[in-house]
């Protein structure tokens, strides 16, 4: 049997400026630019397998060791779209082997809760496009590939890319300018990092294609938010990742974060994403900024309850101390302090 394979692994992505609404449904085209960063390989993944020859039958999806439906128009388009990208290159070079006529296997493994506001899409679909890229030995650039897996999943084309990122939402109707684009690589400013609280591990109640429809459709909000707020807030956020101004790019996180929330409570019905705890979260963030009277951290929440904090690697300990104050008792704790220095810390 013949049979060609590719792995790859692909980062969770999480925006600080947020992609809410679409102006193309089937192209994920979106009604706002966004900006994201790429967490690191080692912290939340996808990693993705595909196999490829004449003999396999069909087309397959295994997730998370249960096999799923291929069938998504969604998941159809970024086949196709690679499959096009491949036939070029074989009618280009007649030797190559015709892998763009043969079916995919495709096995995918997360290492964290799969669609809970944690950005599971977005990771899946980068693997997937990123893997059989990779397969078919395709020369595009990534921000190429991005407009691909974009078709996946809209936030999907900023985890083609590491650090800073943004999509840039584009003009044309067919798409093809509707891209991710680094804006700086991680190493430009290491020393920010991600902690995720988990408030919930179960799946989300409105997926985020619905959600955005019924923002669209029914919020008021949303109009003033793509037209008199993003686009300022997407230059701004820009300038401060470049300047590596924290507390710039912290404040305009915190605030795009709410303004998002906000136009899903003023959907209709409207939609609630966050909780109690989530709530929660947000004031303990406000209370430990004026507690050191500095900005310490910066939430966001995507489409579920759990938290996404940044901040910058020499103020771990004063954020960590109160978080451990508060969920020392909750598994899942990886921090290079120990109880005692986290609490004599908050004693001083
Ligand atoms: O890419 P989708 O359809 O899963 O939508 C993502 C939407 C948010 O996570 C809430 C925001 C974003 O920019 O990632």
């Amino acid at each position: 049997m013949t049979l060609f394979v590719a792995s790859t692994t692909a980062p969770v992505n999480i925006a600080t400026l947020k992609y809410w609404g679409k102006r193309d449904k089937t192209l994920n085209l979106p009604t706002n630019s966004s900006i994201s960063v790429t967490l690191s390989q080692e912290d939340l993944r996808t990693l993705t397998s595909v196999c490829t020859g004449p003999e396999i039958t069909e087309d397959k999806l295994w997730l998370n060791g249960s096999e799923e439906s291929l069938k998504s128009e969604r998941t159809q388009n970024c086949l196709a779209d690679l499959r096009k990208l491949r036939m070029k290159l074989e009618d280009e070079d007649s030797n190559l082997p015709k892998m763009s006529k043969w079916n995919v296997v495709i096995v995918s493994e997360n290492n964290f809760p799969t669609a809970a506001g944690l950005a599971s899409s977005a990771a899946g679909f980068a693997a997937l496009v990123m893997a059989i890229a990779k397969l078919y030995e395709l020369p595009d650039s990534l921000s190429e590939i991005s407009k691909i897996a974009r078709k996946g999943s809209g936030s999907a084309c900023r985890s083609l890319l590491g650090g800073y990122v943004a999509w840039e939402m584009g003009e044309k109707a067919d798409g093809s300018d509707s891209k991710a684009v680094q804006i700086a690589p991680m190493e430009h400013w290491p020393n920010m990092k991600a902690a995720i609280l988990v408030v919930s591990a179960s799946k989300k109640d409105t997926p985020s294609t619905s959600g955005m429809q019924l923002t669209v459709g029914t919020s008021d909000l949303f109009q003033h938010r793509i037209k008199d707020v993003v686009p300022h807030r997407f230059v701004e956020m820009k300038q401060a990742v470049l300047e590596k101004d924290w507390p710039t790019f912290a404040e305009l996180t915190m605030k795009d974060s709410n303004s998002f929330h906000a136009t899903c409570l003023d959907s209709f019905p409207p939609i609630f994403y966050m909780n109690d705890v989530s709530k929660g979260i947000i004031k303990l963030c406000h209370f430990i900024n004026a507690f050191y009277n500095e900005t310490i951290v910066a939430y966001t929440f995507d489409a579920g309850p759990n938290a996404v904090l940044y901040y910058l690697e020499e103020n771990e300990s004063k954020l960590f101390a109160f978080i451990y104050e508060l969920f020392a008792e909750v598994p899942g704790w990886d921090s290079k302090f120990s109880k005692d220095e986290l609490t004599q810390f908050l004693s001083d």
